[in-house]
């Protein structure tokens, strides 16, 4: 007979592999699930506690399990699918942290830089930061996520080139991309997608975006897999026009990578609204864009959060945490997530000089050449570098106290094991069935309700995620 230890150890590892999220690919210029083949929109937040000067080597965004799990939950009650984090510390363990927000149904995009000497290429003089140095730093990064199916994509660099950069800093960056590119097909069993987050600098922007988007014949792992921007331009209760969203829809409608807003939510009007989102999201955008990501998720002096973190046991969301709640509750997830085969089958432009419209903007792709070094870490691997894990989620209580902006106790926040790509709640298409039904678009519902989705208990347990739940409560 079988022993309960043995049962035990194989329930957990078929439960832990059935919570697992499926790994995101690119498609022609969308996100799709590998499995599925739906599209994937990014419905995103931007993640820094602490902002960029809480950023150490002993602490990073992912590797306190106790708050990866607090705002996991409070995260998934918002709606959101997708994290950025920009500063990460390759040596701290994020097992724990990466295991929580997979569970939670939310994917993880990377910055592979951080602010520390040797953290960043040197956009004065790149030639001088193209090294083996930064390289433990990139390296080290993709090392240590390679294995969390939950990772969407690292990002080469952000806002690195903008008017201050050298004139040839682009070409340093798209050398980033290639060795990134190189380093994970050599190195990872999953093609893990690899982009830039470029600043909204209109007068650059088209160049920058043909620059890292072509077809390069004699380095096609140069050419970057998606695009990302950080706009700003929408404030207040906007409009698609006087945003200058229609523009950028009209810039980017011949984009032939996926292009999303790696930050957005302008706070010049307080509190902020978030009507951007249903444009974002509607019809007319969503050929070109494939969602966003807010900025950011906890408040900091620059006044952009939507949570507030008071102390270590207590949170408070913020009115613009409800706001944007119930625009995500609005979106039509059927819509968002259905896969369309022009979209899908766009082919790359091939890079030329004619591509690139302002003189000031670099015009070529003599790419530089890979330092010995780098190269030899390409081959066979950085040395001493840790690789993560998925482990099991031990605990799922949320030990902090949380209040809405009235100062009311928020007293149903759970966090729940899911066996998709979370939703907002009054959508469908979440929870373990995959299919969606249609969504409603009555349900508005924020205050205090974590409404579960397809409006199933939490402890259901026909589905994997809550087969998993009750397991992830039992170890
Ligand atoms: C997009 O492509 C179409 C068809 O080739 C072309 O007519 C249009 O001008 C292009 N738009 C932009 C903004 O480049
Ligand atoms: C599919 O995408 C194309 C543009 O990429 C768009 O013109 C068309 O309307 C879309 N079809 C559907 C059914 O949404
Ligand atoms: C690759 O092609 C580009 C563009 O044609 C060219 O500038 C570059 O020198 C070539 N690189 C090599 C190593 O041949």
């Amino acid at each position: 007979m079988i022993s309960y230890t043995q049962l035990f150890a194989s329930v957990c590892a078929l439960a832990s592999a059935a919570a697992a999220l499926t790994p995101l690919e690119v498609k022609g210029k969308d996100f799709v699930d590998s499995k599925t083949q739906d599209r994937f929109q990014i419905i995103g937040v931007d993640y820094q506690p602490g902002g960029s000067a809480g950023f150490t080597t002993k602490l990073d965004p992912l590797s306190d399990a106790d708050i990866c799990l607090r705002d996991a939950a409070l995260m998934q009650r918002l709606g959101i699918n997708t994290i950025r984090v920009y500063n990460l510390e390759p040596s701290l363990n994020h097992d724990e942290c990466a295991s929580i927000f997979n569970a939670a149904g939310i994917y993880m995009i990377l910055d592979v830089s951080n602010p520390l000497a040797g953290g960043y290429l040197d956009r004065s003089a790149p030639w001088t930061t193209y090294s083996a140095i930064y390289y433990k730093q990139v390296f080290g990064v993709i090392e240590g996520f390679k294995n969390y199916d939950n990772v969407l994509g690292f990002f080469a660099g952000n806002e690195v080139i903008n008017e201050e950069a050298h004139y040839l800093v682009p070409k340093y960056v798209r050398a980033i991309v290639r060795d990134m590119k190189d380093y994970i097909a050599k190195n990872s069993k999953r093609a893990i997608p690899v982009g830039y987050s470029a600043a909204d600098i209109r007068d650059i922007l088209m160049d920058t975006a043909h620059y890292f988007e072509c077809d390069l014949k004699n380095s096609t792992s140069s050419r970057a897999d998606f695009f990302g921007l950080n706009s700003y331009s929408w404030c207040g209760d906007s409009s698609y026009k006087t945003s200058g969203f229609d523009v950028l829809t009209e810039d980017f409608t011949n984009a032939t990578i996926p292009v999303f807003f790696s930050e957005y939510g302008c706070n010049e009007v307080q509190p902020r609204v978030f009507t951007e989102v249903q444009a974002l999201y509607g019809e007319e955008m969503t050929q070109a864009f494939s969602g966003g990501l807010v900025y950011e998720w906890t408040q900091e002096k620059n006044d952009y959060g939507l949570v507030k973190v008071d102390d270590s046991n207590t949170v408070t969301t913020l009115v613009d945490y409800d706001n944007f709640q119930k625009q995500l509750n609005k979106l039509d997830m059927d819509r968002i997530m259905s896969s369309n085969a022009t979209q899908t089958s766009v082919k790359p432009e091939v890079c030329s000089t004619s591509l690139i419209k302002r003189k000031s903007f670099y015009n070529a792709w003599d790419l530089p050449e890979v330092p010995s070094k780098v190269a030899d870490y390409i081959k066979n691997g950085l040395p001493d570098a840790p690789s993560g894990k998925f482990v099991s989620v031990s605990s799922t209580t949320i030990p902090q106290k949380v209040y809405d902006h009235t100062g009311k106790e928020i007293t149903d926040v759970k966090f729940e094991v899911k066996s998709g790509a979370n939703t907002p709640s009054s959508s469908s298409g979440s929870g373990s069935s995959g299919t969606s039904s249609s969504s409603s678009s009555s349900g508005t519902s924020t205050s205090s309700n974590a409404a579960s989705p397809n409006g199933a208990p939490s402890l259901a347990l026909g589905g994997a995620g809550g087969f998993f739940m009750l397991l992830a409560s039992l170890l």
